[in-house]
């Protein structure tokens, strides 16, 4: 199985080392791994990216002049601006920090720190296909969609849905992301087996204005249409992620992909709240049970006085054939609102996600997989005007060495 790690180092990195201490520059190489090329100076990298037009890093090491580094990276920053530049310095202060930074060089490290250069070069190069990806011609002014699946109870389902859902849409052809709001809890890296470099705590660290470009690295691979901003595993880092936080992360992703999917904590909390403002529709989950019937009418009801527009949500039942004493029609009565779609129970799904599968991509043609494909498909007819724009795929497994070739933020031009 592949960690997101895996699939970055598993890339040609087109990275170039500047340093004329031997010693040094291979210690650099051997952090970096295989691809990576080593100049003495700055000149003979300036004569050696002359040849090469697709680096996507250069780490500038410790003999190299300060003074120099940064007029170097103030010509970059317009000749080359999905190029990254690294500078590894003995010692970082502010003060060093702050040349760098004000020069346009993208991150700075300390010698020793050799695992902190490689998930620099790593993120330079993440943020370097994202940039390049992204000069298709595109249609920004379309904007993407986003659907966020809530239910106040827990357990009802959520995290299958979101899963699911994000999944059914990748297959139709769309660029999907997955969004694990459940901060406190989050399942859907587990639901999916992926193992973050980085989660939605990490756009604490980021500064200034956070757009498609500063979330990039942020995200982590499932299949070449669909990513995921997973949630820390750690729930106590997030507390810090304000609602405003969370609604710049989900405005720059709703410009960078066709359909951003919210899954949710089973609570109104903040960050919800600020996703219900964003959604262009809205799944509000229920089981057969006075409880999760409880909570949705409480739901509908905070959805009314929030002046939520009555056509941006939908009803989805899950478990429906449970035997329960409730039936959909006593619970369509109680809401005064109908089910927009139905799922049974299997215990084929509790068993898809143990084998860190979705079930509508394991087994496309089982009763649970042909509903979440409608409610696919009518999610896509509820949030009209994106067009799928590469043909409809069963999605590569995330472990495919192709799979990062092309994909991230294909869509987004604002920086190129
Ligand atoms: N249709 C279904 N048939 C059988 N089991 C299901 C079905 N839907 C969900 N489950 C199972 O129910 C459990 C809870 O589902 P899930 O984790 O998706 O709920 P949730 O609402 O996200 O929960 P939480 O509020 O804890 O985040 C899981 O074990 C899941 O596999
Ligand atoms: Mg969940």
């Amino acid at each position: 199985m592949a960690s997101a790690q895996a699939i970055y180092t598993n890339e040609a990195v087109m990275t170039t080392i500047v340093e004329s201490q031997a010693s040094s520059a291979e210690l650099f190489l051997g952090a970096v791994g295989g691809g990576a090329e080593v100049v003495a100076s700055i000149e003979e990298l300036r004569q050696h990216l002359m040849d090469r037009l697709d680096e996507s890093v250069v780490i500038l090491g410790p003999s190299v002049n300060l003074t120099a580094a940064a007029s170097l990276a103030e010509t970059l920053r317009v000749d080359r601006p999905a190029l990254s530049i690294v500078l590894v310095r003995q010692r970082v202060d502010t003060s060093v920090l702050g040349d760098a930074l004000r020069s346009g060089m993208r991150e700075v490290v300390e010698q020793r720190d050799l695992t902190g250069l490689s998930l620099a070069v790593r993120r330079g190069h993440t943020l370097y296909q994202a940039l390049t990806a992204s000069r298709g011609g595109t249609d920004e002014a379309a904007g993407g969609r986003l659907v966020t699946v809530f239910s106040a109870k827990g357990g009802v389902g959520k995290t299958t849905v979101s899963t699911n859902l994000a999944m059914s849409l990748s297959m139709l052809g769309h660029r999907v992301c997955l969004v694990d709001l459940d901060l406190g809890s989050g399942d859907v890296a587990i639901s999916l087996q992926l193992f973050p470099v980085s989660t939605i705590v990490d756009a604490l660290a980021l500064v200034g204005d956070i757009g498609a470009e500063e979330l990039a690295p942020l995200l982590t691979k499932y299949s070449d249409n669909l990513w995921t901003l997973l949630a820390p595993n750690a729930p106590e880092l997030s507390g810090s992620i304000g609602r405003h936080m969370v609604g710049t992360i989900l405005t720059a992703l709703k410009q960078s992909f066709d359909y951003v999917v919210v899954d949710s904590p089973p609570a109104f909390d903040d960050h919800v709240l600020q996703a219900f403002d964003h959604s262009d529709l809205l799944l509000l989950l229920l089981t057969l049970d006075i409880p999760a019937l409880k909570n949705l009418k409480i739901t509908l009801e905070t959805l009314h006085l929030l002046n939520f527009p009555r056509e941006k949500y939908r009803i989805i039942l899950n478990r429906a054939d449970s035997k329960v004493g409730l039936t959909p029609g006593e619970v369509e009565k109680t809401l005064k609102a109908k089910i927009s779609a139905s799922i049974p129970s299997s215990h084929d799904v509790p068993a898809s996600v143990n084998r860190g599968e979705a079930i509508v991509a394991s087994q496309p043609k089982h009763p649970v997989s042909q509903i979440f494909m409608t409610i696919a498909h009518e999610a896509v007819d509820a949030m009209p005007n994106v067009t799928p724009r590469v043909a409809p795929t069963t999605p590569a497994h995330r472990s495919d060495p192709e799979g990062d070739k092309r994909g991230l933020f294909r869509r987004k031009s604002r920086i190129a």
